[in-house]
Formats: structure tokens, C-alpha cells, sequence
């Protein structure tokens, strides 16, 4: 079968620019939106030509242009957004609706994979405020997609391993500390952890796979299904010394953030959705799901374990 084309939209982001790699890599002919919006930013600039050094196609065209995202469009099978989506870092998942607009024009893409990559949305419809705006943003793009019945893929990436690995699962921590955690209430939800490489692999891995036409694909690698304690004694391991712990309770975790700003109190209730209440694990993908580790089992994942040696 011929390999569909492939556009990645916010192809110089943290997700975005492992999408790239991975379309390259599995011998896709990869195009990668250039927005001339993004002016003097020297590193994406930069990025981008070292995208087109490795075989991918820049092609022109910005959210403020409906046509030049037409045109863009019309040059493949499949889109792929990684618009940013974490609001301590930017949130812009609703300009997906003019992306929505233009691949309706177009008419021609047999696929749409939108920003998603994290809890599945269509879970949380009680999910809790302020937090819940990413939720309920990425049910109006879905909503946008099937209405304009474009073909789709949704992708739950569950937790980026960077950021929940890194940080021992502790919001406001990137790196893993050899002294101390704060485990949240009794650190034993159980979470998914996927390394951010084989997120992007697995995705590519689905756009031309008919199993998951119109489903969500959940990545959940079984030997990474892991609760805080457990994370926490993998890096123990690692570092041959036990951390001191202490605890947060749910209570002392919610009052916690008030007075925080608005992107901050954003993340912190995601954490509390998945490290409190388990929403990664507490149900079973059901007929509209497909499970990537056993859809595609010859792909070797990399383990909580390996991905934390980086750490060492
Ligand atoms: N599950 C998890 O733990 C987790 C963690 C983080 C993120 N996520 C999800 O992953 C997805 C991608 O997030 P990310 O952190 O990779 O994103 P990001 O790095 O913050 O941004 C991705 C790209 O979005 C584009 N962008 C930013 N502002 C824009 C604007 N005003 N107009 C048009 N494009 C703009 C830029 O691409 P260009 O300049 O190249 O166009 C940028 O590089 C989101 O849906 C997010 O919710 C999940």
C-alpha cells in the first residue's frame, strides 16, 4: 500500500517536532506547515530547515489565511495538528476550527488526527473547573471534525513521560529530585506513562491503519501502567537510595490552589484527575477504541525504567 502524505501542523513543538521525525522515519512524504506568523523566532526557523534538510517539505501558511491552509491541505492524505495545548505554556486548541474549516474546503483528506495526545476528553465530562477548558475545547474541535464528516483519529497519549517521569508525577517538577517527594494522598492511582518518541510512533503508525478509522487510539504500554509509589521506587532503584516522603491530601492539594494563577490551577487539576482519581485507568476502551500495544505488538516501547536512566 502507497503511504499517505502527511502535514503536521505545529511541527516545531514539544510533540510536534517528534511527529516529524517519526513521519520521515516510517518513509512518509512529510510537509510541515511554516507559519509566517512565527516572524524572528530563530530557533523554529531553524528547526524548520533542519526538518527540510532531512526530507521534509515547508509549506506557507497561517491560521489568519483560510486559503493558504486550503492549499496546504490539498497537498496531502493526512493532517496531523500538535498545536500547543498546556496552558502554562499556550493554549490554542480552538484555532483547530479554521484547520476543521479548511480540510472541509479541501475535501480531500482521508485522515485527521487533532490535538489531543493526552487524557481522552470524551472521559471528563466531569471534569473539574478551570482545568476542564481543555476537556471541553477538545470536544468542540471533535465535534467540528465528525459534523463536518471528516475522517479522524483521536489520540490518547496519556501522561508525556517528561513531564510525569520527570517530575516523580509532582506538578511544578520537571526533574527528579534524589532527596525528597511529595506523594499525592497515598501515591497509589495508577497512571500511564509513554515516552513522547513513542507517542509520536505509534501515531504515525495509525494514520494508515483502517482499525483505527473514526476510533480513538489509547496508548497505554502495559509495563508502564505504574502509580506514583511505583515510580517513585523504579527511580530508587535507580539511584540506589531511598527519597523521604511525604504526603499531600486531596483536601490540602485543592485549597493548595487557590491564589494560583489561572494556567497554573489548569495543570494542577489534570494532576488531580490523574494522580487522586485514577481517570487514566478507571475504564475499559470500549468499541470506539483501539489499544496501540496490541495493535502494533512488534513495536518494542521504552519502559518507565529505561526512559528514567536519562535522569541518572
Ligand atoms: N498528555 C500529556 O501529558 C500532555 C503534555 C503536554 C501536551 N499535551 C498535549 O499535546 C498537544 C501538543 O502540545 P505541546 O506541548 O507539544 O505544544 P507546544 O510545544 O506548546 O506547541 C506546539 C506548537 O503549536 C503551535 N502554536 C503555538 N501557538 C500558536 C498560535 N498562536 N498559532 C498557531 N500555532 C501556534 C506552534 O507550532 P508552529 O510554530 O510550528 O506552527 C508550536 O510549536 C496538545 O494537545 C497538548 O494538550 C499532552
Amino acid at each position: 500500500m502507497e503511504k499517505s502524505k502527511v502535514l503536521i501542523v505545529g511541527g516545531t513543538g514539544y510533540l510536534g517536532k517528534r511527529l516529524v521525525k517519526a513521519s520521515l522515519a516510517q518513509g512518509h512524504e512529510t510537509y510541515v506547515l511554516q507559519r509566517p506568523d512565527i516572524g524572528v523566532d530563530i530557533e523554529k526557523v531553524q528547526m524548520l530547515l533542519d526538518f527540510k534538510a532531512q526530507g521534509a517539505h515547508l509549506v506557507v501558511g497561517s491560521f489568519s489565511d483560510h486559503q493558504s491552509l486550503v492549499n496546504a491541505v490539498k497537498l496531502v492524505d493526512v493532517v496531523i495538528c500538535a498545536i500547543s495545548g498546556v496552558h502554562i505554556r499556550s493554549h490554542q486548541i480552538l484555532l483547530q476550527l479554521k484547520l476543521v474549516n479548511a480540510i472541509k474546503e479541501a475535501g480531500n483528506v482521508k485522515r485527521f488526527l487533532p490535538s489531543e495526545f493526552g487524557t481522552d476528553p470524551a472521559t471528563m465530562a466531569n471534569g473539574m473547573e478551570p482545568g476542564r477548558i481543555t476537556f471541553d475545547d477538545k470536544m468542540i474541535v471533535r465535534r467540528a471534525i465528525e459534523e463536518a464528516g471528516i475522517p479522524f483519529t483521536y489520540v490518547s497519549a496519556n501522561c508525556f513521560a517528561g513531564y510525569f517521569l520527570g517530575g516523580l508525577c509532582q506538578p511544578g517538577h520537571i526533574i527528579p529530585s534524589r532527596d525528597s517527594v511529595t506523594l499525592l494522598g497515598d501515591g497509589n492511582q495508577k497512571a500511564i506513562y509513554v515516552d513522547e518518541d513513542d507517542i509520536a510512533m505509534y501515531t504515525i503508525k495509525a494514520i494508515d491503519d483502517p482499525r483505527t478509522l473514526n476510533k480513538t487510539l489509547y496508548i497505554r504500554p502495559p509495563k508502564n501502567i505504574l502509580s506514583q509509589r511505583e515510580v517513585v521506587e523504579t527511580w530508587e532503584k535507580l539511584i540506589g537510595k531511598e527519597l523521604h516522603k511525604s504526603s499531600i491530601s486531596k483536601e490540602e492539594f485543592l485549597a493548595s490552589m487557590k491564589g494560583q494563577d489561572y494556567a497554573e490551577q489548569v495543570g494542577l487539576t489534570h494532576y488531580y484527575h490523574v494522580c487522586y482519581e485514577g481517570c487514566l485507568t478507571s475504564f475499559e476502551i470500549g468499541d470506539g477504541g483501539e489499544e496501540a500495544c496490541e495493535l502494533y505488538p512488534e513495536v518494542n516501547y521504552n519502559t518507565v525504567e529505561n526512559y528514567m536512566k536519562r535522569y541518572l
